[in-house]
């Protein structure tokens, strides 16, 4: 028996992305972000608000980075999805966290984290329904220690948080139980 629970966001799981951008000064910004995901193989739109610093940054520097959050700085991330930088300065450097500037777009990439997208801005996409940031990503650079033997990104070694709208929580990626375009294959007989 289902219970209507009304109109919720009710997508799961939601990824935990760090979305960083240089300011006119060439200060780090950055944002915690779970409302985004791919839009083919080398896009990815983020539904970040216009007031956002982060958001103007990318506007200004045309670029940014997408890094995954992991489980050892899951702290840090909540703290960039609560403080902005629009009253704080120095919101990133009182993280800890540190960043070199990006070797293919004008955008940090965060060192602390395992994994980062590099990404170009394409277009801001605002109509009466959707405030999207679309990038094309350029280069993701992953830590090595998250690479299988073939070099793919292994998620069991990334330690990724992914999100929950539902109580706000924060998880670990869970392990893998089967492989697409493979588990359905039986039925194709
Ligand atoms: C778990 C979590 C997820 C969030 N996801 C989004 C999101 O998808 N889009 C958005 O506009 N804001 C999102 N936020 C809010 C921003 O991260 C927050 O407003 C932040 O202060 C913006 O920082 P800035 O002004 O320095 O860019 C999220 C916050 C948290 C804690």
């Amino acid at each position: 028996m289902k219970r209507n629970l009304g109109a919720l966001p009710a997508v799961f799981p939601m990824p935990v992305l760090m979305v960083a951008a240089y300011d006119a000064a060439g200060n780090v910004g950055i944002m915690n972000a779970a409302w985004g995901m791919m839009c083919g193989r080398d896009k990815i739109a983020l539904c970040i608000g216009e007031a956002h610093k982060t958001t103007k940054n990318i506007r200004e520097s045309q670029a940014f980075s997408v890094a995954l959050a992991d489980l050892k700085h899951m702290a840090e991330s909540d703290f960039f999805g609560i403080a902005t930088g629009n009253t704080m300065p120095g919101k990133f450097a009182r993280s800890g966290m540190t960043a070199v500037k990006s070797n293919y777009v004008n955008a940090p990439v965060v060192t602390d984290y395992p994994l980062v997208m590099e990404c170009e801005l394409l277009e801001i996409v605002e109509s009466e329904h959707l405030h999207a940031v679309v990038g094309r990503i350029v280069n993701v650079a992953a830590e090595e220690s998250a690479l299988d033997e073939e070099g793919k990104v292994d998620v069991t070694k990334l330690n990724a948080l992914i999100f929950d709208q539902f109580r706000a929580g924060y998880y670990l990626v869970g392990e893998q139980v089967g492989q697409a375009w493979d588990a359905g294959m039986e039925m194709m007989k």
